[in-house]
């Protein structure tokens, strides 16, 4: 028995590859590249010194999803494949759309057909919209103030309607927080195609010389420093909580979503400076215009995960900064 993880050699998807592994697990990946690089299965390998069953596929692609469920005994699916750039999801919103909920409806036919019943949703925090209040808690309001949230929170309420309609069922929602950092040994790390829209891919960018400008984004908002205040999780504890996860779908039936953070809200400017610090980098960042939308604070409440998964965050935000910086640099080596 195997559990098929979607979009496996991304960012998350990669970190817990290598967390499935280590406790235990037997897992079939499969990933487009869309956004990814092969390079990171290797890491994954190199990391765990265990070997898997990869598909290079394409979610959109039946017949190609049929063949891995026809091919091994899928458990459980692990489905982090999808779109995920905010801005872009505002211009292409059909895009998004498409890729995002045509791959997951094909995932979840196979599943149905295969007899497959345990789902792990790589959800987002932002389906909670513009939180009214802090820390943020599962049953809080759920609203989409983009494509991007529209794909996660429709796919949400699809898991939740399967799920009333068939005890057979074990949906289980994740919905992540600012994922940063990479695994300490530098293999795996955030390596995404194209110009990043997230805070920390910009910082290395900067930190790499890639990147002209770092600009913070308003500090006129009505927090401790004025600059917007996050909760970063570091991604190895955040693949940690997938593993806790598969082990809920394992024992329990129905939809039941978890936040994924550390419960610390973190403000930019802090970032930036421990980022520095860790690192021994003079950033050189400047002050600029506030983005549109951006909610002043928002971070989560992670007492249900701890309570019902046995998961919570550990690793400090020095170890974020660090670990990031850690595998960029020797990405950048190993490219010149
Ligand atoms: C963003 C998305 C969110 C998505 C998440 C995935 C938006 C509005 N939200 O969250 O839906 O789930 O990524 O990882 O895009 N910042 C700067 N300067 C920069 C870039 C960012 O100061 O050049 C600030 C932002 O204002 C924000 C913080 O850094 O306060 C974090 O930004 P980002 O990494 O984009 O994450 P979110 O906005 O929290």
């Amino acid at each position: 028995m195997a559990i098929l993880v979607t979009g496996g050699a991304g960012f998350i998807g990669s970190h817990t590859c290598v967390e499935l592994l280590n406790a235990g697990e037997e897992i079939v990946v499969m990933d487009n590249f869309y956004n990814s690089n092969a390079k990171a299965l290797d890491g994954i390998k190199e990391i765990t010194g265990k070997n898997f069953k990869f598909y290079e596929a394409d979610m959109l692609d039946m017949a190609a999803v049929d063949e891995i469920f026809a091919e091994n005994d899928i458990e459980a699916v692990i489905h982090f494949a999808g779109y995920k750039c905010v801005p872009e999801s505002v211009k292409k919103p059909l895009m998004y759309y498409s890729n995002n909920l045509r791959g997951t409806f094909n995932i979840l036919e196979c599943m149905k057909k295969y007899g497959c019943t345990k789902f792990v949703f790589s959800s987002s925090a932002t389906v909670y919209g513009i939180p009214e209040t802090v820390p943020v808690k599962e049953d809080f309001p759920l609203s989409a103030i983009n494509p991007y949230g529209s794909t996660k929170l429709i796919i949400e309420n699809l898991c939740r309607e399967m799920a009333a309609a068939s005890d057979k069922w074990s949906m289980i929602l994740l919905r992540y927080f600012n994922p940063v950092g990479a695994h300490e040994s530098g293999k795996i790390g955030e390596d995404p195609n194209g110009i990043p829209n997230n805070l920390m891919p910009i910082v290395l960018d900067k930190a790499t010389g890639k990147r002209e400008v770092l600009s913070v984004a308003g500090n006129d908002y009505p927090t401790p420093d004025g600059t917007c205040v996050r909760d970063y999780i570091h991604v190895v504890d955040l693949a940690k909580g997938h593993v806790a996860a598969i082990k809920k779908a394992r024992s329990s039936n129905g939809a039941l979503a978890y936040n994924l953070g550390t419960g610390n809200g973190y403000s930019v400017l802090e970032i930036l400076d421990t980022f520095q610090r860790v690192n021994n980098i003079d950033l050189g960042y400047t002050i600029g215009e506030r983005r549109p939308g951006d909610a002043a604070a928002t971070y989560a409440d992670p007492t249900l995960a701890e309570k019902e998964l046995g998961w919570k965050a550990e690793k400090t935000l020095e170890e974020m900064c660090r670990d990031a910086w850690n595998f960029r640099k020797l990405r950048e080596e190993e490219n010149k």
